[in-house]
């Protein structure tokens, strides 16, 4: 055991999950470091790469050629011989092997559909692999940013999701979608799916982001990881070497936050249910994109990285349209208006069309046959 740290000895494997629709939120990151953390720990790990983009493949320094054997190869229903775990895995760091993958991986969505249970053949896959000799104690799962059937193989296999969360306001509503998807997936699971959260890409400069912290927190309460990953250009400089971070920069603050995440995984007695009750997504969603009162005013809201205007029109402004500015690279739009008025109507115009409020659900019929948006405060 590494110097200062002792767990219990895990005699059982773990298939952990990392995975978020949400593209850019860490999953890739966290997935190599963290593996390469618990392997640091001594964990003997086995990293597999289910993302058609193969950024773990090539985040360890692998590259796949023509010709060579990858995950699509121990996956495809269409291989007349049964591949060994041993002629597709890659050593990139002691005690971390890494099945690879590349675009090849994406014909599996075409190629399972033909086929009964084909959220299970990763599942089959891992039984197989824990009858292998070399006896992991992890399986961590690097998941693509979406909730198609590569996805949900990793899901329906593992025995805990991680979701790596960073603090953008698209976060939570990604959130509020996958944890739809947890629900149906642990509907047709026999046992149940431990879900965790982990907060990445934390700026602390930035006040919004201990916003959305505190947000997260409410919602998954101690399956919140207590550790944050920061915001850490090593982690980028270390991705682009083809290293892991502890390879790349053991002395870095970057490998401490993962050291962390790792100590804290193993040190924890997690509570591996879903909760009862989900805690309401679309509140939470709407407390923090409908219109809310702050001190100058009420500020109003619109998410799009398409559209070239934004603007808002209502009681308040005598149906007059009032420009919102764009605020960042997530497509936010932002405006605060001096509004007098506890209750009023109101619509976005967007590129020239008027639209109701798609961040809150209040409306009332207008006197032309359509709807408003309608705000109430208390
Ligand atoms: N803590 C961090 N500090 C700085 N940069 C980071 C951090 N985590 C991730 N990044 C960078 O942000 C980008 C997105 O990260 P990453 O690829 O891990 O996300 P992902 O969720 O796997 O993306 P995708 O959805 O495309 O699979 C990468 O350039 C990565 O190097
Ligand atoms: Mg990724």
């Amino acid at each position: 055991m590494r110097d200062g740290y002792s767990f219990k000895e895990t005699n059982f494997l773990r298939i952990i999950a990392v995975a978020n629709q949400k593209g850019g939120c860490g999953k890739t990151t966290t997935s190599i470091n963290f593996s390469a953390c618990l392997s640091f720990l001594q964990k003997k790990v086995l990293l597999i790469d289910l993302d058609p983009q193969g950024h773990s493949t090539c985040g360890l320094g692998v590259k796949t050629q023509k010709g060579m054997l990858t995950l699509y190869d121990l996956l495809t229903p269409l291989q007349g011989v049964a591949h060994s775990l041993s002629q597709v895995l890659y050593n990139p760091q002691p005690d971390l092997d890494l099945i690879p993958c590349n675009a090849s991986l994406n014909a599996l969505e075409e190629e399972f559909g033909f086929m009964p249970n084909y959220h299970l053949k990763l599942r089959d896959l891992l039984t197989r692999i824990s009858e292998d000799e070399r006896r992991y104690d992890f399986v961590v799962l690097d998941c693509p940013p979406n909730l198609g059937i590569l996805t949900w193989n990793a899901l329906s296999a593992a025995d805990e999701v991680l979701i790596p969360v960073e603090p953008s306001f698209f976060s939570l509503h990604g959130l509020a979608k996958i944890s739809e998807t947890l629900q149906v997936v642990s509907r047709s699971r026999e046992t149940p799916l431990g879900v965790h959260a982990l907060m990445t890409l934390f700026n602390p400069e930035v006040s919004f982001s201990h916003e959305i912290y505190d947000e997260v927190r409410a919602h998954f309460q101690s399956r919140l990881f207590t550790t944050i990953i920061h915001e850490h250009a090593s982690l980028k400089e270390a991705a682009a070497a083809g290293q892991s971070i502890a390879q790349y920069a053991p002395q870095s603050q970057a490998f401490q936050d993962y050291l962390n995440l790792a100590v804290e995984y193993l040190e924890r007695d997690w509570n591996r249910k879903l909760p009862e009750k989900e805690l309401g997504w679309d509140q939470i969603f709407r407390n923090h994109f409908g219109p809310r009162q702050i001190s100058d005013g009420i500020l109003f809201q619109f998410f799009s990285k398409t559209s070239s205007t934004v603007e808002v029109a209502g009681d308040f402004n005598h149906w007059i349209p009032e420009p919102l500015v764009r605020r960042d690279q997530d497509g936010l739009w932002q405006k605060v208006i001096s509004v007098e008025l506890k209750t009023f109507r109101y619509k976005f115009i967007v590129d020239g069309e008027w639209q109701v409020d798609p961040s809150q659900p209040m409306q009332k019929q207008n006197a032309y046959g359509g709807v408003d948006s309608y705000m109430e405060f208390a």
